[in-house]
């Protein structure tokens, strides 16, 4: 099952990411994550994984990836890791890094002035995730760029379900309004996690949505955020996540890939 996370800059999705595939993987989930997002750079810190190398880099740089996204048919054997279905196995041992049995897969990252757009990153990030079959144990989350950039790209396309944080902000309010109604016209469903979550904010926020797709609220925590100051890993146990994963259980289904490139 694939799951992509979005929401607001800041809203907190490479925390909920980090600590999901902590508490998934004790459950007994085989998880990767995917960080999809091309311009922050510490989500391996928060996982507590050496980087990997970089799939964009693993495929040429910008050049390669030109090629081997529409290369001359037939498409070579060495393209294996981009081959259609593409399963977990297929990926590059290189490109994943492990933080106690959660595999990460780093797309690509922005890393020179001028070295273009981050289209491309999004191009491989849609790619790999429309590929991607999983089996019925195997989570992938995909930690995405903030706003609506991936629906933008079609990346969600690629996935099973969408998690969207929501933290105490205006913004992330009128951000929600938006992921509904292209969620809805990708047909895929969306589901939402409040997060930095106190007693304050908790009505409010609460009135802002329909409580039947909100999953949980995960509290405003100290701990959290004195550990991703640090760069520290996330390794927090939160029993408000637990709700998040017996959701999952429960839409867990075989993967359906959609044929949109
Ligand atoms: N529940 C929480 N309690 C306290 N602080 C939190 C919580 N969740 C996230 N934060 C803090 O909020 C900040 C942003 O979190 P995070 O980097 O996870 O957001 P993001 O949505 O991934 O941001 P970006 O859009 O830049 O990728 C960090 O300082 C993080 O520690
Ligand atoms: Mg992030």
């Amino acid at each position: 099952m694939k799951i992509l996370i979005c929401g607001k800059g800041g809203s907190g999705k490479s925390t909920l990411t980090s600590i999901l595939a902590r508490a998934l993987n004790k459950n007994g989930k085989t998880v990767l994550v995917v960080d999809a997002d091309e311009s922050n750079l510490c989500l391996n810190r928060l996982l507590g994984a050496r980087m990997p190398d970089v799939l964009m880099d693993a495929m040429g740089g910008r050049k390669g990836v030109k090629e081997k996204l529409n290369p001359p048919l037939p498409v070579q054997p060495e393209e294996a890791f981009l081959k259609d279905p593409l399963t977990l196995a297929d990926i590059p041992e290189a490109c994943l890094a492990d933080a106690n049995g959660v595999k990460l897969l780093v797309v690509g990252k922005i890393r020179a002035f001028g070295e273009g757009c981050a289209c491309m990153i999004g191009n491989i990030s849609k790619t790999v995730l429309n590929r991607l079959q999983t089996k019925p144990n195997e989570i992938v989350l995909i930690d995405a760029e903030a706003g609506l950039e991936h629906f933008g790209r079609r990346v969600d396309a690629g996935c099973d379900l969408i998690l969207c944080v929501v933290d105490p902000t205006f913004e992330s309010f009128t951000l929600v309004d938006s992921v509904q109604r292209m969620a809805e016209s990708a047909g895929i469903e969306v589901a939402y996690v409040l997060n930095k979550v106190d007693d304050t904010v908790r009505q409010p926020m609460t009135e802002r949505l329909d409580s039947r797709q909100v999953l949980t609220a995960i509290p405003k925590s100290e701990v959290l955020f004195t550990k991703s100051l640090n760069g520290d890993p996330l390794d927090v146990d939160f029993q408000e996540i637990q709700p998040i994963c017996d959701f999952i259980e429960r839409f867990e289904k075989p993967s359906v890939t959609f044929k949109i490139l």
